[in-house]
C-alpha cells in the first residue's frame, strides 16, 4: 500500500486513531485508510486534469493528519495549508508535515485568507456538519477557491441511508446515530457535529447558493470508503 515514506508518528490525541483502537490492527487500518482516501482525491483530480502537478492545496478539517501525512507523496504539491477548528491538531499538522496553518473559528473565518487555492480537499467534515454549517462552510470555501480550482469533499449518502434506514424527506438527515461513541468526547457540541447524511439534490442546491457547480458525484457504493465524493468548481 502507499504508506512508505510517510510519517509514522501518530499523535496520542488523534481522534481518528482513538476511534478505531478496539478494531483489529488499528495502526494498519489508520495508515491504509488514510492512503486510500487520499488516492480517491488524486484519482478524481487526474480524471479532470491528467497533467496535474505542483499546486497550492488546502486541506480543510485536517485533524491530526491521517490524510495530511499522505498528501506530499501523492500530490507533490507546491504549498500546503491545513485548517481545522481544533488548534492542537492544526499546530501538530503544521509542524509534522511542514504546512501553513489556519485555526477556524467564528472570529477567524477561513474566507479571511487572502490567497486562492488550486485544490481544496476535505475528508469526513461535511459528513458531520448540520445543514446551516454545511451551507455556511461551502460558501466560505467557495470564496477562497481559485477560478480554475477544484474542491473535493466527502459526504455521507446512500450507504448510511441504508444503514440507518433514513427517510431523507428534506434531502438530509442530521442526527446523533454516529456520535454514540462520542468521537470528539464533547470537544465539539453534538448540535455542531454529528451524523449528517445528504442526497445529491440537497448538496446541489447548497452548491448553487455558494456559487459552486457540481462536476461529478461518486456514490460510496462505487468507492472503497463509506462516503460519497463530490467534485466541484466555481460556477
Ligand atoms: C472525522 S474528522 C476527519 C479528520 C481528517 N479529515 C481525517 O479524515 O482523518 C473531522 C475533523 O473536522 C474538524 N471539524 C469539525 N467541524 C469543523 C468545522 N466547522 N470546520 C473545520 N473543521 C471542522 C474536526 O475538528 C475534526 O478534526
Amino acid at each position: 500500500m502507499l504508506t512508505d515514506g510517510v510519517s509514522h508518528f501518530v499523535h496520542p490525541d488523534d481522534e481518528m486513531m482513538n476511534f478505531i483502537l478496539k478494531r483489529n490492527r488499528p495502526r494498519e487500518l489508520y495508515f491504509t485508510s488514510g492512503a486510500q482516501h487520499t488516492k480517491i482525491f488524486v484519482d478524481a483530480i487526474k480524471k479532470i486534469n491528467p497533467s496535474f502537478t505542483k499546486k497550492n492545496i488546502l486541506e480543510y478539517g485536517c485533524g491530526h493528519g491521517r490524510i495530511t501525512r499522505h498528501l506530499n507523496s501523492i500530490f507533490h504539491y507546491s504549498k500546503l495549508t491545513v485548517a481545522d477548528v481544533w488548534d492542537e491538531a492544526v499546530n501538530f499538522c503544521g509542524k509534522e508535515f511542514n504546512a501553513n496553518t489556519f485555526v477556524v473559528s467564528q472570529e477567524n473565518k477561513i474566507s479571511s485568507l487572502t490567497e486562492k487555492f488550486d485544490i481544496i480537499i476535505s475528508y469526513s467534515v461535511f459528513s458531520h456538519l448540520p445543514p446551516h454549517l454545511f451551507e455556511f462552510t461551502l460558501s466560505e470555501l467557495s470564496k477562497i477557491l481559485d477560478s480554475n480550482g477544484l474542491f473535493l469533499f466527502t459526504a455521507k449518502g446512500e450507504f448510511h441511508v441504508k444503514k440507518f434506514n433514513l427517510s431523507m424527506e428534506n434531502g438530509y438527515h442530521f442526527g446523533r446515530e454516529s456520535n454514540k461513541k462520542n468521537e470528539t468526547k464533547g470537544r465539539i457540541p453534538d448540535e455542531q457535529y454529528s451524523l449528517m447524511v445528504v442526497t445529491e439534490s440537497f448538496v446541489k442546491n447548497l452548491l448553487k447558493k455558494a456559487g459552486l457547480e457540481l462536476l461529478y458525484h461518486i456514490s460510496s457504493s462505487n468507492l472503497p470508503s463509506k462516503q460519497d465524493l463530490y467534485v466541484v468548481k466555481r460556477a
